[in-house]
C-alpha cells in the first residue's frame, strides 16, 4: 500500500483542521443562532456541548482516522464489516451542505464587491439585503464562489490558500474583537450584551438543545467524516487530545467573538426591538453594515472584513468539497480531474433553488422553511446527530471505548478518559435519540415545543 503523507507536525494538523473549522459556520450561523435561540441560554448550552460532546466526538473521529489511515468510508468498514453504511451516511452530509454552503459565501462576495465600489451608505439600510436575496442575482455571486473553490480545488492551490489563511486568521480575530468592542460600546448595545451572555432559563426549550447541538457539530466539522480523513494524517506520536483543545478554543473563540460583534448591535439599531433577534440567516449581512457605517470608514473596514470572512469560508468550503471528491473518487472510481468537474457542476446546479428560495422560489417550503434552511435542518438537525448516535453505538458498545482509548494513549495520557467514555456510552446516545424524535416531531407539527 502507498504509504500515507503526514502533517509536517501537529501545529500543520491542527492549523488544518481548523482551518476546516472555522468558516462561516462560526461568523455567520452562530450569532443568529445566539440571537434566535434565547442569547446566554444558548451559549451556556453551547459550550456545554462543545466541552463534553464535541470533544468526545471530535477525539473519536481523530483517533479512527489515526488507527485505521483511512478516509470516512472506508475507515468504518474497517473497524466492521456492518459499519460501511456509516461512512456513506456521513458522507451525504457534505454533499448536502455543499451547496447552500456556496450560497452564504456567494453572499459574502456580493458584500466585499459592494464595498469595494463604494456602497456602504446603501448598505447600511434596512431594504439592501432583503432586496438582494429576492433577486435573481445572488446566483451570479454563489457561481463565483463556487468557480473560485472549484479552481483552487481543481489547480491544487489549496495549500496556497492555507498559508494566506495562517495570516489572514489572525487578522480575522484582531478585526473582530475591534468590532466587537465597537458593538458593545453602542448606545442601547449594553442590554443586548447582557442578553448574549447571561442564561435565562425562561428562553430554555428543547429546540435550544436542538440548535445548538447542530450547530456544534456543523462549527466543528464533526459527523461527516471530516476529521476522520484529517486524523488519517496524523503521525502516531501526535498528542491527539490537545490538538481537539486547542482546535475547539479556537473555533468557539471565533464563534463567541462573532456574537457579541453581532447580537448587541441588533439592540443598538433597533432600539432595544427583541422581535429583530428572529431575524434568521440574514442577521449578521443586515447588522454589521450599520455597525461599521457607525465606526466611520465603513467602506474601509467593510473590505478588510469581508475579506477575511471570504478566506475562512474558503478553507471551509475547499474542505467540504474535497471530501465530495473522494467520495466520488473512491466510490465510482473517476479519475481526480472528471470527479472535480462533476462535484463542481453539482455544487453549482444544487446551490440554485437554495439561492433563489428567499426569492422566486420562496413558494416552496418544505415543513414551513426556506429552502436553505431546510437543507440546513436536514444536515444539522438530522443527518449528523444520526451519524454521531451510530458512531458512538459503534465504538460505545460494538468495538468498545478501549479502541479509542488504546489509539489516544499510544501518544500521550487520555486525561478526560471517563468522561469520553460516559459520553460515548450513555450521555451521547441517550441525548441525541431524545433530541431527535421531539424535533422531528415538532417539525412535522405533531409536538409543540
Ligand atoms: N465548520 C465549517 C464552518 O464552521 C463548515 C463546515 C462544515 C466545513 C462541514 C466543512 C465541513 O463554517
Amino acid at each position: 500500500m502507498k504509504e500515507r503523507s503526514s502533517f509536517s507536525g501537529r501545529v500543520g494538523f491542527v492549523l488544518a483542521a481548523a482551518g476546516s473549522a472555522v468558516g462561516l459556520g462560526n461568523i455567520w450561523r452562530f450569532p443568529y443562532l445566539a440571537a434566535k435561540y434565547g442569547g446566554g441560554i444558548f451559549l451556556l448550552v453551547y459550550l456545554v456541548l462543545v466541552l463534553t460532546f464535541g470533544h468526545s466526538i471530535m477525539t473519536m473521529e481523530i483517533a479512527i482516522g489515526r488507527k485505521t489511515k483511512l478516509s470516512a468510508i472506508a475507515a468504518y468498514r474497517s473497524l466492521h464489516k456492518g459499519a460501511g453504511f456509516l461512512g456513506v451516511l456521513a458522507s451525504l452530509v457534505p454533499i448536502i451542505i455543499l451547496p447552500y454552503y456556496c450560497v452564504i459565501g456567494g453572499w459574502v462576495f456580493k458584500y466585499l464587491f459592494s464595498y469595494l465600489t463604494g456602497q456602504q451608505a446603501a448598505m447600511a439600510q434596512d431594504s439592501f439585503f432583503p432586496n438582494f436575496i429576492s433577486s435573481a442575482h445572488p446566483i451570479v455571486w454563489l457561481s463565483l464562489f463556487v468557480i473560485v473553490t472549484f479552481l483552487v480545488v481543481m489547480m491544487g492551490v489549496k495549500n496556497g490558500i492555507e498559508k494566506a489563511n495562517k495570516l489572514m486568521m489572525p487578522l480575522l480575530v484582531l478585526l473582530t474583537i475591534a468590532v466587537a468592542v465597537y458593538s458593545v460600546t453602542l448606545p442601547g448595545a449594553w442590554e443586548g450584551f447582557l442578553y448574549y451572555i447571561t442564561p435565562n432559563f425562561k428562553n430554555f426549550s428543547v429546540t435550544t438543545i436542538l440548535a445548538a447541538m447542530g450547530q456544534m457539530f456543523y462549527s466543528m466539522s464533526l459527523a461527516m467524516g471530516i476529521m476522520i480523513t484529517y486524523g488519517s494524517y496524523l503521525k502516531k506520536e501526535d498528542d491527539i487530545e490537545k490538538s481537539v483543545h486547542q482546535i475547539s478554543f479556537f473555533d468557539t473563540g471565533i464563534a463567541f467573538l462573532a456574537g457579541a460583534m453581532v447580537v448587541p448591535a441588533v439592540f443598538a439599531f433597533s432600539g432595544g426591538d427583541q422581535s429583530k433577534l428572529n431575524a434568521g440567516a440574514g442577521l449578521m449581512f443586515q447588522t454589521l453594515p450599520k455597525v461599521f457605517e457607525a465606526m466611520g470608514m465603513a467602506r474601509v473596514i467593510g473590505i478588510v472584513f469581508f475579506l477575511l470572512v471570504l478566506f475562512a469560508a474558503l478553507t471551509s468550503s475547499i474542505s467540504l468539497m474535497e471530501t465530495v471528491i473522494s467520495f466520488v473518487e473512491d466510490r465510482l472510481h473517476w479519475h481526480r480531474k472528471p470527479a472535480c468537474c462533476l462535484v463542481g457542476a453539482y455544487a453549482l446546479v444544487f446551490a440554485i433553488p437554495s439561492a433563489l428560495g428567499y426569492g422566486p422560489l420562496s413558494g416552496v417550503a418544505p415543513l414551513g422553511m426556506s429552502l436553505l434552511d431546510f437543507f440546513d435542518f436536514i444536515s444539522n438537525s438530522v443527518l449528523m446527530p444520526v451519524v454521531a448516535l451510530l458512531s458512538c453505538l459503534l465504538v460505545g458498545y460494538v468495538l468498545k471505548p478501549k479502541v479509542i482509548i488504546d489509539e489516544v494513549t499510544l501518544s500521550s495520557r487520555f486525561r478526560s478518559q471517563r468522561l469520553f467514555t460516559a459520553v460515548i456510552r450513555y450521555i451521547a446516545p441517550v441525548l441525541i435519540v431524545f433530541i431527535l424524535i421531539t424535533s422531528v416531531l415538532s417539525a412535522m407539527g405533531i409536538l409543540l415545543i
